[in-house]
This record gives C-alpha cells, structure tokens and sequence, in this order.
C-alpha cells in the first residue's frame, strides 16, 4: 500500500477533518462576523470528488474523518457522501466516520446517520437557555436543536455536546449544562475561544480560561483524569457526582499540540496542516488534474511535509487582530 503520513515532527496524520461547506444556518458571534461573505457555490467540490479526496487519505493511513462545515447538514444531498464513505468503515479501512454539527437539522438526519455507520456525534450547543441562544447564535432555534439532540439519542447516536466557554456569556451555566448533559448520558467539552477571523467582538473580552473553571468545578465536584481519549485535542475528567465525562480543549492555557494528529481539508479543497496557522496548499487543481490519485498523493507529501509545530494563539497579541485571518467556519474547527 501507500506510505503513511507522517509529518516532520514524526506525527503520524491518522484523523481528517473535511468541511464540506462554509455556510451555516446560524452565526455564532464568537465563530462569524454578522456580515460574512460565502464562497460562491462553483467554487465547491463536488460530493464526488470529496469522497476521492476523503478516500485518498484513507489509503494513506487515515482512520478517522470528521465531516463539518461551516453546518455539514445544510449541504445538498450530503447523506450521499456518508454513504459512500460507509464503504470504508464496513471494509475496515476507517474506524470512525462522524461529524460536528450545530444540531439544527439533526431531526431530519439522525436515523440516516447512524444507518450510514456513525456511532458517536459532536454537537455544538453553547446555553440552555432559549433566549441566550437566539444572542449567540444570532437566531438559531433552540427547541429544533433540543429536538434534534433526542432524535439523535433515539437513533443509538452517542452525543459529545460542545460549549464555548465566553466569559460573562455562558460562564455561569457550565454547571447547569454539566448536570443537564450527565443526566442524559452526554459527554461534555468545554472549548477555549480562538483568535480566528476578525469578529465583532474584542476576543480577550470572551476569552475564558478553562484553568479558572477547573479551579471554580473543583469546588463543587470531584474531578478525577481518566486516560480516555476521542483521537482529538480534549483531554477528560471523570466528575464523580454525575458519573459523566467532562472534556476541556485548552490551546491557550495548556498546549496540545505536541500530540497533534490532524489536517483539515475546506469545502474547495485547501489543505490547512495547522488550524491556528495562515499556510495551506491546494488539492483541487491535482485532485481535478487526473484521474489517477498520483498527483493527489504527491501534493498531500508536500503538505504534510509543512506542516508546522502548532498554533501561536495568544489572546494577548491577538485580542484585537486574530491569530489567522480566516473564521472557524472555513475550516470546521
Ligand atoms: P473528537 O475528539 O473526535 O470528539 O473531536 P474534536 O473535539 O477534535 O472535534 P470537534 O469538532 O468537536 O471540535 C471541538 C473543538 O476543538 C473545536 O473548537 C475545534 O476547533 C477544536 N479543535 C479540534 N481539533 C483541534 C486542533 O487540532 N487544534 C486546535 N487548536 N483546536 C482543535
Ligand atoms: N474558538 C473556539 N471554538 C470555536 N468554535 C467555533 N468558533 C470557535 C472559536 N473561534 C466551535 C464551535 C463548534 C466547534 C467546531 O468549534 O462551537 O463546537
Ligand atoms: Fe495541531 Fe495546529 Fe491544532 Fe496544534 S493547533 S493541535 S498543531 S492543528
């Protein structure tokens, strides 16, 4: 078969984040500017051509893909692609196939989903309170997501639920959504805000460091590591009072990058080796350039071959001016 890759620091590439699109039907205020512009939609790969590119990482080793967006599920026709892709997991070719999603069209997909072989879910769901919601996400409906979480629940899916810590926006509610989120089984991981794309915002004014909400959770509950590990960047505690898991992705006060196993493929098909990094190489124009995968395969080796050390986010330097110019939306987290 073809050679693994492995980048210059000896990190072996074996997860593949694809976004299949840069739209969402919401704007979440810490992950887009209101006024955003989308690519026009020539611009895209096909849901073809995303399955070659997905199946070309594949044979290169890869053994989990994350489909996001942007929202994956507002995507035409995209239970096509997990389809398709559902051939690898039945080869055994790929472990996991699964996806990060805002929920809002989960109702409509859940059974499709889990019919297509995904087992586990990430949904992103930052206040259970309908109208914080509707602010933060400028005007997501938070009962469709709700609805949308128990379709998924329904159909077997295991639920990862997300929650961006914002200070003096959510902070209060990361015990309510511990509690809510144990209580029906769900994992729970808090996130670091980003310094990605300018926003309207200040960043440092949301930033919350997860080192003071560990401190504040200690206080009340019994937080114990576990070694349990999803293949991303979260590392978890077990919380001894609800028996759940709790994540915490920390890329500002605990780096993460060392143990680094990823790239991220956007919905044009540009290659970022590193989210908090500007550098990125095109796979569209050797991906349409032939039929065989050769070229393909030679500009993946040149990419991973740049992949660099990690991110320099610092909400310092870039409370202001973002650590990258383009939004998480592109790139799908
Ligand atoms: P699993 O561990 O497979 O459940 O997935 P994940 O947590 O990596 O994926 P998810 O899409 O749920 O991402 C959660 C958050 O982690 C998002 O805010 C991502 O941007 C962030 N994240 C994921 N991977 C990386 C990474 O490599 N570097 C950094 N800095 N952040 C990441
Ligand atoms: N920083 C951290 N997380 C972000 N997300 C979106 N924008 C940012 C940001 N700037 C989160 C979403 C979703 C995940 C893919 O990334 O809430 O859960
Ligand atoms: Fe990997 Fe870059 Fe994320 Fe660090 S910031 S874990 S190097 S993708």
């Amino acid at each position: 078969g073809l050679p693994p890759l492995v980048d210059p620091f000896g990190r072996h590439i074996s997860y593949v984040r694809v976004s299949v699109t840069d739209r969402c039907d919401m704007r979440c205020t810490y992950c887009m500017a209101e006024d955003m512009h989308f690519l026009p939609k020539e611009q895209l790969l096909t849901l073809e051509e995303l399955d070659r590119l997905c199946s070309a990482f594949i044979a290169r080793g890869v053994k989990t893909l994350r489909i996001t967006g942007g929202e994956p599920l507002i995507r035409r026709n995209i239970l096509s692609l997990f389809r398709a892709l559902s051939r690898h997991l039945k080869s055994g070719a790929l472990s996991e196939l699964t996806l990060t999603t805002n929920g809002s069209q989960l109702a409509r997909y859940a059974e499709d989903l889990a019919a297509c072989g995904i087992r586990r879910i990430n949904v992103s769901l930052d206040t259970l309170d309908a109208d914080r919601y509707r602010s933060v996400t400028r005007w997501g409906d938070h009962a469709e997501v709700l609805r949308g979480i128990e379709a998924a629940r329904a159909a077997g899916l295991k639920i990862k639920i997300n929650m961006v810590a914002l200070q003096g926006v959510n902070e209060h509610e990361i015990v309510p959504m511990l509690e809510w989120a144990h209580g029906q089984g769900m994992d729970l991981t808090l996130i670091e805000v980003m310094p990605m794309g300018v926003i309207e915002t200040d960043r440092a004014d949301q930033y919350l460091p997860l080192t003071r909400v560990r401190t504040a959770l200690e206080s009340r509950f019994t937080l114990r590591d576990i070694a349990y590990k999803t293949g991303g960047p979260a590392r978890y505690v077990e919380v001894g009072e609800t028996g759940g898991r709790l994540g915490f992705i920390t890329p500002l006060t605990h780096n993460f990058c060392e143990g680094c196993n990823r790239v991220r493929v956007t919905c044009t098909g540009t290659i970022y080796m590193c989210l908090g990094q500007e550098d990125a190489a095109d796979l569209r124009t050797p991906l349409r350039a032939a039929v065989s995968d050769e070229l393909l395969h030679q500009a993946l080796d040149e990419a991973i071959a740049r992949k660099p050390k990690g991110h320099d986010f610092d909400i310092d330097r870039h409370h202001a001016m973002p650590a990258v110019s383009r939004h998480m939306s592109m790139t799908g987290g």
